[in-house]
């Protein structure tokens, strides 16, 4: 199978892969460019671990073909951290508010509630567990996740945060792997244990 050249921006960085044209922007993002906050859980757009900002919208990676989003500006969860590489609003929210047990699902609550608070910057209670409707939590019981993303509200109308996609401390990168990473198979990286979530994959 051929590969083909994909150019994406993510976390504000311009990367240019090469990939087969079956290989999901899931898989892109972790194993290509080794952003490995990106979390995949279902792997067939139930669960939300794996959304991503694709031109500022939440989408499911683990349903897109990285080629299908050749040229656009992607936004993982560590682009969702402070311009000083701390804790984003977000992710000071659920920090705050003890949002996350296990962490797996926490990269895509991250990004869906980023997405969603800067189009509802002050949501009712009601409006955010809508918000967060399309992503599961198999350990919290979602009442710290609808608390997490009513602080972040409050946190990003004290101070309202640069474009979230800025990332100060990266350099651009051209990544020629055609298949996994350092001659690892696909397989066998979803093998290998995931990091946590957000700054700490
Ligand atoms: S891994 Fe993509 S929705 Fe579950
Ligand atoms: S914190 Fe464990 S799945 Fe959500």
């Amino acid at each position: 199978m051929s590969d083909h050249e994909v150019r994406l921006t993510v976390n504000g960085v311009p990367h240019t892969v090469r990939v087969p044209a079956r290989r999901l922007l899931s898989d892109c993002l972790r194993h290509d460019l080794r952003l490995t906050g990106t979390h995949v859980g279902c792997e067939h757009g139930v669960c939300g671990a794996c959304t991503v900002l694709v031109d500022g919208k939440p989408m499911r990676s683990c349903l897109l073909f990285a080629v299908t989003v050749d040229g656009a500006s992607i936004t993982t969860v560590e682009g969702c951290r402070a311009p000083d590489g701390g804790l984003g609003p977000v992710q000071q929210a659920f920090w705050d508010c003890h949002g996350l047990q296990c962490g797996f699902c926490t990269p895509g609550f991250i990004t869906t509630i980023t997405a969603f608070l800067q189009e509802n910057p002050a949501p009712t209670e009601e409006e955010a567990r809508e918000a967060i409707g399309g992503n599961l939590c198999r350990c919290t019981g979602y009442q710290n996740i609808v608390a997490s993303v009513l602080r972040a509200a409050e946190l990003m109308r004290s101070a309202p945060p640069p474009d979230p996609v800025s990332d100060p401390v990266s350099d651009p990168v051209d990544h020629e792997l055609s298949f996994g990473v350092d001659g690892v198979s696909r397989d066998e990286l979803h093998d290998q244990p995931s990091p946590g979530a957000g700054s700490r994959s």
